[in-house]
């Protein structure tokens, strides 16, 4: 019996001590997985800013390709505000003489003919006829001129600032309007046609959209540019079409350019993947679309032929918020 006590207890030891190394042994397991997993989750939030900051910086670098033609965009409403401003201010001066001469005529100080000579002197000098007839057409070009400024300077502040996540229900076109808005001047060489469907509202981010329609139509319009140069084609042409079929919204972006060499078109998505004269072009332009469109569920795919032309298809599904 007592032996039997004995091989129980010894039994019982070897289980005790076996459960116990397993709950360290647990312990330990835990131990690392919970670092290895605060260690995951702190590099997945540094991605996270990484992809934030590429995302921005490929922004400014668009925004610099841009600039020189924001800036003539910006220049030409501002020479006629400028313009008008300077002739409405010759003419303020004589409609001022003009009010000191009446204000004297009204108090007696002028003669009825030295006050119609006086004004007819100012009517000379200040040509106010012409005024009468044109003030209000010059202040409302200033006005209208002031207002297409504010419209691109505003357009270039929401381009640049940054955004994440921004998905709302939307209607895209208003991210082809925007993109064709701000890139209007530098398109004006080119023809460009543009059909859009009605579309219905999607839930999809119009900032990010509007970056991806603005990254086709400057590699477009450089392909077109490159064309031209080369004798390749006469008439640069970009056409812009956006359809709706079967709950899919689809933006086509077409150019009759350069084209790509078939053995670079698998790589046009890759990052850094650029054909460009170093300072022309980061290679990051259809990467970041990539990206956008696929946040959207949606895909992107080029179809080229060299000097011939290309394509680039993007396809989103229809979304809704929920
Ligand atoms: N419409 C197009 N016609 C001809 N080649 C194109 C066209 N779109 C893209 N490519 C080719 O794909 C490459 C990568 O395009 P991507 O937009 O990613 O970069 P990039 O235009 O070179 O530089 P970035 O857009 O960063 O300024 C281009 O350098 C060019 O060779
Ligand atoms: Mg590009």
């Amino acid at each position: 019996m007592a032996q039997n006590d004995n091989e129980y207890y010894k039994a019982y030891q070897r289980e005790k001590q076996a459960r116990d190394e397993l709950e360290t042994l647990l312990e330990d397991k835990t131990r690392s997985l919970y670092l290895a997993n605060q260690e995951l989750e702190a590099n997945l939030t540094q991605l996270k800013r990484q992809h934030a900051a590429i995302l921005q910086s490929e922004k400014m670098a668009t925004l610099g390709v841009m600039s020189a033609g924001v800036a003539h965009e910006i220049n030409n409403p501002l020479a006629y505000v400028n313009s008008n401003i300077s002739t409405l201010g010759q003419v303020a001066k004589g409609v001022s003489d003009l009010i000191k001469a009446s204000q004297l005529f009204a108090d007696n100080g002028l003669d009825q003919q030295a006050f119609k000579e006086t004004v007819k002197a100012l009517e000379e000098k200040y040509q106010l006829g012409f005024f009468a007839e044109d003030a209000q057409d010059l202040i409302e070009d200033c006005q209208d001129g002031c207002q297409r400024i504010a419209v691109i300077v505003a357009s270039l502040l929401d381009f640049a600032r940054p955004k994440n996540n921004e998905f709302v229900m939307a209607d895209m076109t208003e991210a082809i309007d925007s993109a064709l808005g701000l890139l209007a001047n530098q398109l004006k060489h080119i023809e460009l046609v543009v059909e859009k469907a009605e579309i219905p509202l999607s839930f999809c981010n119009l900032a990010a959209l509007n970056q991806v329609i603005i990254n086709l139509l400057i590699n477009a319009k450089y392909a077109c540019e490159q064309a031209k140069t080369k004798g390749i084609c006469q008439t640069p042409l970009i056409k812009l079409l956006l359809r709706h079929a079967n709950r899919q919204l689809l933006i086509e972006v077409i150019d009759n350019g350069t084209g790509i060499e078939e053995s670079q078109i698998e790589h046009v998505f890759e990052p850094f993947f650029t054909t460009k004269p170093v300072g022309q072009g980061t290679g990051m332009g259809l990467a970041v679309a990539y990206g956008i469109v696929s946040e959207h569920k949606g895909t992107i795919n080029i179809k080229s032929k060299p000097n011939q032309g290309t394509k680039v298809t993007v396809t989103l599904p229809v979304c809704t918020s929920d």
